[in-house]
């Protein structure tokens, strides 16, 4: 397949959110209305195809799905033993909504019997903050034996939301195997995302050519700054690797072979209204320039941009009439 024609493939989570919008955070144990209240697919991986996506990158989703009810709702246990009531309802948004985007959902593993992960998120438009109350009963992972069937000459870049990361590490091994068949320009670029604290998923430093994590990760690990955090940690990603830390309005660092931290200031938008999936769409717009021949700073810095203006307004529709050029 023609280089320019490969898609970008996000491995990770997709689930619903399930926004409340207020202008004030609630106090605890009382009972107020929201300004407004909206479904949307959620999940890293997932909104960053979406914003891949609307950034004109062909892209493709895997992970997994059930067309039974949906975590974090009083419905799941009333529906659980009955089959006969439709719950397909959730599934179907989720499909409908790929689809809208134009992602490729033909990787997705459907599951019976499971229940959808969903998140009940509150977004203040007083700060742009987002609270997000997060639940996944049972619904497992793409695993290696799934990705060992994915023919990988559709793909020039494969992006793992961290997870199930000993998983993960055989997947990135078939990726690395088939590289090494490879000449140069026709290799898969490997990136990780290392959001969560936990210990398994450190593994992935090892194993990006890019490498993200979040500033949660590097306090956990004692850094206070992105540039600090960077050079504490890049003796664990692996040679010629790019580690990228992104610290909310501080902007973003990265950290290359040549030894120097690479900045960019954060844009930040006229009014913070909502800033779920920031880090999402910070990824995603660093992955598409990277993957079309930027260099690091030029990742950066439209990573910083796009997801700056992306916190000034709802949702992730407004990157396309903003962006499409890159
Ligand atoms: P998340 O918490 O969603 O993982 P981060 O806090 O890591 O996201 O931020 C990712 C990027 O989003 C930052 O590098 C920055 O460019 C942008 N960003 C996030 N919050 C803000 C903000 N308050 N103002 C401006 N840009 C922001
Ligand atoms: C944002 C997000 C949401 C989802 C949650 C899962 O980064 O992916 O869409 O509900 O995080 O942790």
């Amino acid at each position: 397949m023609e280089e320019q024609r490969k898609k970008i493939l996000c491995v990770g989570l997709v689930c619903l959110d399930i926004i409340n919008v207020v202008d004030k955070y609630p106090e605890e144990d009382t009972d107020s209305r929201c300004l407004s209240q909206r479904w949307q697919r959620g999940g890293n991986a997932s909104n960053s195809c979406t914003v891949l996506s609307l950034l004109g990158a062909p892209c493709a989703f895997m992970g997994s799905l059930t067309a039974g009810p949906v975590a974090n709702s009083e419905l799941s246990f009333i529906l659980k033993d009955r089959p006969d009531v439709k719950q397909f309802p959730v599934c179907s948004y989720i499909l409908e909504d790929f689809r809208k985007f134009h992602i490729d959902v033909s990787l997705v593993t459907e599951h019976a019997q499971c229940i959808l992960p969903a998140s009940v998120i509150i977004i203040n438009i007083s700060t742009g903050s987002r609270t997000i109350l997060h639940m996944n009963r049972n619904l497992p992972d793409a695993t290696a034996n799934d990705f060992s069937k994915v023919d990988l000459r559709q793909f020039k870049w494969i992006h793992w939301e961290g997870r199930n990361a000993e998983e993960q590490v055989k997947m990135i091994q078939r990726v690395e195997l088939y590289n090494s068949t490879l000449p140069q320009q026709q290799k898969i670029t490997i990136s990780v995302e290392i959001e969560k604290t936990r210990e398994a998923l450190y593994q992935l430093f090892a194993h990006g050519d890019v490498v993200f994590i979040s500033k949660d990760v590097a306090r956990h690990f004692g850094f206070q700054s992105a540039q600090t955090a960077l050079k504490g940690l890049y003796g664990r990603v692996k040679q010629g690797a790019v580690l990228i830390c992104a610290w909310a309005e501080k902007g973003a660092d990265a950290l290359g072979p040549d030894g120097s931290v690479v900045h960019s200031d954060a844009f930040p938008p006229e009014t913070l209204v909502d800033t779920l999936g920031a880090g999402d769409t910070f990824n995603a717009a660093v992955i598409y320039k990277l993957a079309n021949g930027g260099s690091l700073q030029d990742a950066l810095t439209f990573g910083c941009r796009v997801a700056g203006s992306k916190c000034g307004f709802h949702g992730y529709d407004g990157i396309a009439e903003k962006f499409t050029d890159g």
